[in-house]
């Protein structure tokens, strides 16, 4: 699996947890920034780890900010990207056997880099479920076209 990760200023503390998580479990990911304190704008991140997802290049993408919220609704722009933004374990199982989630979304002003580290790793590990959770994607898929 590759993974495509990216924050804004409000996001980076859990961007390297969730990096540090996956090179203890040997999964293959790119940064895309940023590394900074100072303050950008999520869309910068946001999208090109989305647009990465949405082509295939990576198979999934974590994106933190300060509430995760900037970064999924702009990760949700772009056609075939399932954002969900979880903050709790329960949802990160729920949101890839339902809704075959391919990016995850977390606010590092919400929760601290544990619940986040556990939330990321439950999130990598689940699979989807299919079936009739299917036919519900399928309507969404057809929506964006
Ligand atoms: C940045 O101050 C903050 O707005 C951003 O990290 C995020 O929470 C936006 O949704």
């Amino acid at each position: 699996m590759k993974v495509a990760i990216g924050a804004d200023h409000g996001g980076v503390k859990i961007k390297e947890e969730i990096k540090a998580l996956m090179d203890e479990h040997g999964i293959q990911y790119e940064d895309f920034g940023c590394d900074c304190h100072t303050s950008v704008d999520y869309p910068d991140y946001a999208i090109p780890v989305a647009e990465k997802v949405a082509s295939g290049e990576f198979d999934r993408g974590i994106l933190v900010c300060g509430t995760g919220i900037g970064m999924s609704i702009a990760a949700n722009k772009v056609k075939g990207i399932r954002c969900a933004l979880v903050h709790d374990t329960f949802s990160a199982k729920a949101t890839r056997q339902h809704n075959d989630s391919n990016i995850l979304a977390m606010g590092e002003r919400v929760i601290g880099p544990g619940l986040a580290r556990e939330i990321a790793k439950t999130w990598l590990e689940t699979e989807y479920e299919g079936g009739r959770h299917a036919r519900r994607i399928e309507k969404i898929t057809t929506y964006e076209k």
